[in-house]
């Protein structure tokens, strides 16, 4: 490994440029671990290490870029929204990140799971979770996928239109089953957070308008189907939300629509689920609420509207994704070029190029979205310089840490471990440029076990059938 030192570099204190959020860190060397997952530390010869293994050491074993997971973290984070969340409904939202083994774990740790396409399905079926622990979403589902989760016996099909309940019905004329289901609706809650991630407004694709009395006659609608069981209405406000007005707001809707629906038809709906979107820390700068104090406030807000409107209270579900599995979750590439590039005023940014990029982790790109990073392999003395962590594909917007201290001696060679990397990386990953994508590997007690392997060339080169 190489060490050079980068001529030109600017000390951070001098530079100017970096997000208001960005803090200068005191001691570069040390981890925020409310970031990272639980138990990492840096070791006395400086490396990063994760779940009992040093980065190091995953990265010669493995080569990079490489996503590795902590087991343990993940099931303390499932276990956290079991016990804070008692007696709910904890559906793990496998579009976060879903293996068969991830499967396994949220099984073996008595959660359900949230699927959405064929493709999750049969992950988590082949993981062991049973079929009546799935929860089929989507809101343009295949008569393939419908088929299949009514001959699987899928616990909860969230029936999203009317195309859907019709479709949905002649199914289910023809297996001769019943199907479980129950309706998406929209709130028109703005949640605070990215537009393409948030979910409940109304002039999006999903759901079912309450304002707009959409869901209500799809409730009445599946009510009166000698196909349908219904169970309740189904609410996702969005991703990576802090506040827990949106939910109320959610809340208070849905409970609203129960009480119209039971006005209607005189039945009190038996369920309630509030869907996912519990932000999570990728940046010191990120507060997000530890699950016992959202658990409490998602309780008293249930209370006080079932007060409200005279109703019992319903079997509660919640569906997150990002916060069991984000912060479980560690990538890492290897520095291949640093490069200063002079900005105006005299000023100068530090361009770390590493060996992955907007194929692995499209979510800067695409949502803005910050990370924070650290040198894995060693300690570092130098001064710290605003660095900006940037991939190998031809955009200039391939971004992976758009503003991040490094040390100044950051140097081709170093590893960049990036936490908060558990959710929507790898399961967003892309061919972009031809680029394989990164093994999933899970970490226990010092012990890597590869849940997803490497794509090679040849996965590629197989697919591409053409003469
Ligand atoms: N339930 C439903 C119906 C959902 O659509 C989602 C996420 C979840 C639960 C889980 O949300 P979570 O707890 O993970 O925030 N790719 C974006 C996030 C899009 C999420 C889509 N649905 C991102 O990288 O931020």
């Amino acid at each position: 490994m190489t060490h050079m030192h980068i001529a030109g570099s600017i000390h951070a204190d001098a530079v100017q440029g970096g997000p208001t959020w960005l803090q200068l860190p005191e001691d570069l060397n040390a981890l925020d671990l409310r970031l990272w997952p639980r138990g990492t530390f840096r070791d006395e010869a400086g490396r990063v290490v994760v779940a009992g293994v040093p980065l190091t050491e995953l990265a010669e074993q493995q080569g990079t870029p490489t996503y590795l997971i902590d087991e343990a973290d993940f099931r303390s984070r499932a276990r956290d929204f079991r016990e804070a969340f008692s007696g709910w409904q904890i559906y793990y939202a496998g579009k976060a990140l879903l293996t068969r083994t991830v499967a396994r774990w949220a099984a073996e740790e008595g959660l359900k799971l949230d699927v959405t396409t064929m493709g999750e399905m049969r992950i988590a079926l082949a993981g062991g979770m049973p079929a009546a622990r799935l929860a089929l979403h989507g809101n343009n589902k295949s008569d393939e996928e419908i088929r299949f989760a009514l001959a699987e016996g899928v616990g909860r099909i969230v029936v999203d239109s009317f195309d859907e309940i019709e479709r949905l019905e002649r199914a289910c004329a023809d297996l001769g089953v019943k199907a479980t289901v129950l309706v998406r609706v929209t709130t028109g809650v703005e949640a605070h957070t990215h537009e393409y991630i948030a979910t409940a407004h109304e002039d999006q694709k999903f759901g079912l308008s309450i304002m707009g009395g959409q869901a209500l006659t799809a409730l009445v609608r599946c009510h009166s189907s000698q196909y349908l069981d219904l169970r309740g209405i189904h609410s996702h406000i969005g991703s990576q939300i802090f506040e827990t007005l949106g939910f109320e707001v959610a809340i208070r809707r849905t409970c609203k629509l129960a009480s119209q629906f039971r006005t209607a038809t005189g039945v009190e709906l038996p369920e309630l689920d509030l869907g996912g979107g519990f932000g999570i820390a990728y940046t010191s700068a990120d507060q997000p609420r530890p699950t016992t104090e959202l658990a409490a406030a998602f309780e008293e807000m249930v209370e006080h509207e079932c007060r409200a409107f005279d109703m019992s209270r319903p079997m509660l579900s919640i569906e997150p994704g990002r916060a069991i599995c984000g912060p479980a979750g560690v990538a890492l590439y290897r520095v291949g070029t640093v490069k200063t590039v002079e900005l105006e005023g005299g000023r100068s940014r530090v361009y770390v190029s590493v060996d992955g990029g907007m194929s692995d982790n499209i979510r800067p790109s695409l949502y803005a979205a910050e990370y924070s990073g650290a040198i894995a392999n060693r300690r570092s003395s130098a001064e710290p310089v605003l660095s900006r962590v940037v991939g190998k594909h031809c955009e200039g917007g391939d971004i992976l840490i758009r503003d991040v201290f490094l040390p100044g001696d950051v140097a081709i060679g170093d590893l960049i471990a990036v936490p908060g990397s558990g959710a929507y990386s790898r399961s967003m990953a892309s061919n972009y440029n031809q680029v394989t994508k990164p093994p999933v590997v899970s970490a226990r007690d010092g012990v890597v076990t590869t849940m997803l392997r490497r794509e090679t060339l040849d996965d590629l080169m197989r697919l591409d059938v053409g003469q």
